[in-house]
């Protein structure tokens, strides 16, 4: 949430952080801001809303300045006004700063800077940063003041927080600082540039320092340091970004959703590719990961938040069913709260596509510090599923499953979740092989069926997108839909309605198809469609009944399910075909024209479908 980017170097700031602020928009959108450096002064310029409000002002001046911060708002403290958009100043804008997270003691520190004089004119929790510095700095500073007043004002702050800061006196510096959020530095030739996520980078450089939490940095023209929060001096290695800026355009797409909708065959491919031994191996299956961190485990427990955790459920079934492991899937923001009571022998899997969810990172950080001092077989061992590698989950989990989606940059999750179910196949069979809970031929047969998956992505999207196109065009006045579907595709009920309602912002609830009757059904009458994942399988005919149950209720019933079925032919007012698949790989496929029904229903009605209202890719609060 919020995306923050600086750039020191020999071009023009304001063009580089704008097309900074671009890449990160995704991570909030409320407001934007851009404060440079000229003649020793502090030039401000922020527009509430859309990053375009903030082009147009930019549009009418000129500024040369070659050093500047920029911010893209999602607002937690203060509403969406131009007022409390950041680049955030002291009383005499000595000192500009922008910021992701949230400073806790805010409040506090605010009241004794008011007492000394400051004036405030929002009501972020950011805004007593600038105006902390500049209480630290000398009228006349020189050398490492600037460096030292910011140091000393992290020592005040509690939270969670990514800063960069400039001052005045200083046009040839940046301050960064990591806690707890995420910060990126680039290293170009004379041109330094840091950044919320390496998406605003790799457009210029792929050399990248990333930096950890309590590390601190000072830019320069000349190169970077980099700092304890001591100021105690570290060395660190930069690293070759793996991003090319061409995966970060819509590449004739028109929405990045719908790009990445179609990307998942490629996805899942490059999944098999990397995870699928090759012929003759000793294992079916070659997870990167080091066979102790899971021998001996007795349960797992699975946290995750959105559509992470709807793809943990898929990965609850799987390796209990498959690998006979009995496992938990815990809301991150929940557990943080409530833990479960500790058990031996347990694996902790977090499930992130940005791999810098607050809750997610918390939960994990927490299960391991409370069995820190524990005996072995309570010791913590953990587990990351993600796209990004390069994110705080690596840094904090003991091992990382890289889904291998890349970056993903619809604020809804399209080929990050088919990604992290591939990633729960993967794990689910490898603990199946070696529990011999499963014998290899059966593991070969759900293999050869993951084998089809892509080419049968590849159909759904061919075939089926024109018709759901169509189709959507008759949901434009529709306010409530309801999503049924059990066993396996229960979580797959709940991801259409989560893609529904926050793209479409139409009312939607995912449910297990046999529990309607226990008091949704309440809900139903010809006003309101019921989408039914109806896949051949053990529970097929239950759905079908169910479905039933909801047609006789006079809501209009819309199938996923194969063709040729003619049960579902005669029970259900729309189909949503599939092609035929084990009801073990379903989900993936069941996903996809719901992902393409909530698109062009949104789509359709002009919305803005990659970056919902409200909603961030990125969600670094708690
Ligand atoms: C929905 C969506 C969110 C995220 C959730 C967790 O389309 O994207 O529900 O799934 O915010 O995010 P990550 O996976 O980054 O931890």
């Amino acid at each position: 949430m919020c995306g923050i980017v600086g750039y020191i170097g020999t071009q023009t700031a304001t063009d580089i952080l704008l097309g900074g602020l671009e890449k990160l928009e995704y991570r909030g959108y409320d407001s934007a801001g851009i404060a440079t450096i000229l003649d020793g002064k502090i030039h401000r310029l922020r527009a509430s809303g859309k990053l375009y409000n903030l082009r147009e002002k930019l549009a009418h001046s000129v500024n040369p300045s070659q050093i500047g911060i920029a911010h893209t708002r999602w607002a937690t403290h203060g509403k969406p006004e131009e007022h409390n958009a950041h680049p955030h100043v002291d009383t005499a804008a000595r000192v500009a700063v922008v910021q992701n997270g949230i400073i806790e003691n805010y409040l506090d520190l605010k009241e004794e800077l008011i007492t000394q004089g400051c004036q405030f004119e929002s009501e972020t929790d950011t805004e007593v940063i600038p105006h902390l510095i500049a209480s630290y700095l000398p009228c006349a500073p020189k050398g490492d003041d600037f460096l030292k007043a910011v140091q000393t004002t992290i020592t005040r702050l509690k939270g969670a927080f990514a800063l960069a800061i400039i001052c005045a006196e200083y046009s040839d510096e940046i301050i960064v600082v990591r806690n707890q959020a995420p910060l990126i530095i680039g290293l170009g030739q004379g041109e330094f540039f840091c950044a919320s996520d390496v998406t605003a980078i790799a457009p210029h450089t792929c050399a990248v320092l990333s930096l950890e939490n309590g590390e601190m940095a000072r830019l320069t023209p000349l190169g970077v340091e980099v700092y304890d929060f001591e100021l105690n001096r570290l060395r660190k290695q930069p690293r070759t970004l793996e991003w090319s800026a061409v995966n970060l355009e819509k590449q004739g797409f028109r929405h990045f959703m719908l790009k990445e909708i179609h990307e998942q065959p490629a996805v899942i491919r490059a999944c098999l590719e990397r995870y699928l031994s090759p012929p003759d191996s000793a294992s079916p299956i070659q997870l990167p990961i080091d066979s102790q961190l899971y021998q001996g485990v007795q349960q797992i427990q699975i946290i995750a938040c959105g559509t992470s955790w709807h793809a943990g459920l898929v990965g609850k079934y799987l390796l209990e069913q498959l690998a006979g492991i009995p496992t938990a899937v815990q809301y991150a923001s929940e557990y943080r709260y409530a833990p479960s009571p500790l058990t031996p022998h347990t694996l902790t899997i977090g499930v992130t596509q940005s791999g810098e969810t607050a809750d997610t990172l918390a939960a994990l950080e927490m299960e391991k510090y409370r069995r820190i001092n524990l005996a072995s077989p309570y010791q913590a061992r953990t587990l990351g599923i993600t796209n990004r590698p390069e994110s705080t989950l690596t840094q904090m989990v003991d091992q990382i499953i890289n889904t291998q989606a890349g970056i993903e940059i619809g604020v809804a999750a399209t080929k990050s979740f088919t990604a992290q179910l591939m990633g729960f196949y993967f794990l689910a069979l490898q603990l199946a092989f070696e529990r011999q809970t499963l014998s290899l031929e059966q593991i070969q047969s759900i293999i050869a069926g993951m084998r089809a998956l892509p080419h049968q992505i590849e159909e759904i999207i061919a075939k089926q997108s024109a018709p759901i196109e169509q189709l959507a065009h008759e949901f434009s006045q529709t306010k409530d839909f309801i999503f049924i579907g059990r066993g396996i595709n229960f979580p797959i009920a709940l991801e259409g309605a989560l893609k529904l309602k926050e793209i479409s912002y139409i009312h939607a609830e995912g449910y297990p198809a046999g529990e309607m009757k226990h008091g949704p059904i309440a809900l139903l009458d010809e006003k309101v469609p019921v989408i039914a994942i109806a896949m051949p399988g053990i529970v097929y005919d239950k759905v079908i009944s169910n479905a039933q149950e909801a047609k006789a209720r006079y809501a209009r019933l819309i199938g996923v399910t194969p063709k040729d079925n003619l049960e579902a032919e005669a029970t259900f007012d729309d189909l949503l075909y599939v092609p035929q698949v084990e009801e073990l790989l379903s989900p993936i496929l069941a996903v996809i024209p719901l992902q393409l029904l909530a698109y062009y229903i949104a789509a359709l009605q002009g919305l803005d479908v990659d970056q919902p209202r409200n909603l961030a890719k990125s969600v670094t609060v708690e």
